[in-house]
């Protein structure tokens, strides 16, 4: 393969509104992810940031809205009332990124869904499952729009990747292998003051589980959107490596899919010189592939018998959703940023279908509501699992399989 795609800028692939989303954020002052959600949503020129509580302080707030250019009578103390301000205003926001710590998502999010508003917001979806089924349950009543964040699922060659698996080359998926392996909570740099780390292993902040809810949900949400397939099963082991550390840091799982599939996860992040290690493997009885994020723009795609070959972004002849991920031509890397992008363009087409009442011209395959409580399900589980010494659970949502787990 060689001849590259001759699209390049997102407009060319991806439907635009005819004019800018309104778009306000929750989180974001002195935080990581909040400026990468403000970054993202602005690449494809989709949104307009033009509100935000950007702290739980309000004074932090209104001095980061000042370096942020937003309007200071939209710069809010407060994400409660910023939704009730904004849904008063003709000009009000119509979609709300969430980029808090993991404890205020529940809150949050039913705040601005109460006030009309479309949700993006971050992962883990809540804390606790009943939560996240309740958001399920007012987005499914309201009508409105709910996505969450996982955006190492719009990075193209996982696209690619994923039809490569629908498509049925891979024949029978057998195996899934995910891992996401890191080494920055080696340290106990959460009980010396790194509030990043503090939060995370803080279960009043992060939740019941730690490596397994902030890197395994990833994990979970990349081994089903690219092999297809629900987990019916898992055994959990969760560890915590570091002493006085609160929660999880370390994790291995075994998978069972709804096909019969088997699969492993190992979740990490105390192992030294690993910076953000997420891989994916899944062989089926033809061929089998493998991503890596340190080398997001190749894909190995392995046909049983015959050579190993190394797939690239941007070359001629790959599907039309890894197509629509791509910006520049290769051999310019594509990265973390445009992923999140990516997520952010795909998102701005269904929002704008909602917001105009009209179709959607391409598919939107980002995470949903739905996904995050898949995901808050399968961190429930684990840690139930873990707890019984690895017994089998099935991690399954009640509205999948119509029994609670
Ligand atoms: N999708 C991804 O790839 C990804 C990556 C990193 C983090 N995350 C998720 O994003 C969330 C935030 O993680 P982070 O690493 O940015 O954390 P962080 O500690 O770096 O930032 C947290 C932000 O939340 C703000 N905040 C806290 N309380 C608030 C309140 N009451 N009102 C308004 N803002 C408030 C802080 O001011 C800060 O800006 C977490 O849920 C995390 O799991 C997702």
């Amino acid at each position: 393969m060689s001849a590259q795609a001759t699209a390049y800028t997102m407009a060319e692939k991806l439907s635009a509104p005819p004019r800018r989303i309104r778009l306000g954020i929750v989180g974001g002052a002195g935080g990581f992810i909040g400026p990468v959600h403000a970054l993202a949503a602005r690449m494809d020129n989709r949104y307009e940031l033009v509100a935000g509580a950007l702290s739980s302080r309000p004074d932090v707030s209104k001095e980061a809205g000042k370096a942020w250019f937003l309007p200071p009578d939209r710069v809010y103390g407060d994400y409660r009332e910023m939704a009730r301000a904004e849904a008063g205003r003709p000009d009000g926001i119509e979609a709300v990124a969430i980029t808090t710590p993991n404890h205020l998502h529940y809150d949050a999010a039913k705040a601005f869904l109460d006030a009309g508003i479309h949700v993006i917001c971050d992962k883990p979806l809540t804390t606790t499952l009943d939560d996240a089924l309740l958001l399920v349950e007012q987005a499914r009543r309201t009508g409105l729009c709910f996505f969450v964040t996982h955006g190492f699922a719009a990075y193209p060659m996982i696209r690619e990747a994923r039809a490569r698996v629908a498509d049925g080359r891979l024949g029978t998926v057998r195996l899934v292998h995910v891992e996401f392996v890191m080494d920055w909570l080696t340290d106990p740099i959460d009980l010396m003051g790194d509030r990043h780390a503090a939060w995370r292993t803080d279960p009043a902040t992060s939740g019941a589980g730690g490596a397994i809810a902030d890197i395994g949900t990833h994990a979970y949400h990349l081994a089903r959107f690219v092999s297809g397939q629900e987990v019916t099963g898992l055994s959990a082991a969760l560890h915590t490596m570091v002493p006085g550390r609160r929660l999880d840091d370390n994790g291995h799982l075994l998978l069972e899919f709804e096909n019969g599939a088997k699969g492993t996860m190992i979740v990490t992040q105390v192992a030294p010189g690993n910076e953000c290690g997420l891989r994916i493997r899944v062989y089926g009885d033809k061929a089998g592939l493998e991503w890596r994020q340190d080398d997001a723009d190749h894909l190995r795609f392995s046909e049983q018998g015959k050579p190993v070959q190394i797939i690239g972004r941007g070359e001629a002849g790959l599907s039309a959703d890894a197509q629509r991920m791509t910006r520049v031509p290769r051999g310019h890397p594509e990265g973390y940023l445009e992923a999140f992008a990516n997520i952010y363009s795909e998102i701005a087409a269904a929002l704008w279908g909602k917001i105009s009442g009209t179709a959607v011209p391409h598919p939107v395959a980002c995470a949903t509501v739905e996904d995050g409580a898949i995901g808050i399900a399968f961190i429930e589980a684990a840690l139930r699992s873990s707890r019984q010494r690895g017994e089998w659970v099935d991690p399954r949502l009640p509205s999948v399989d119509g029994s609670k787990p």
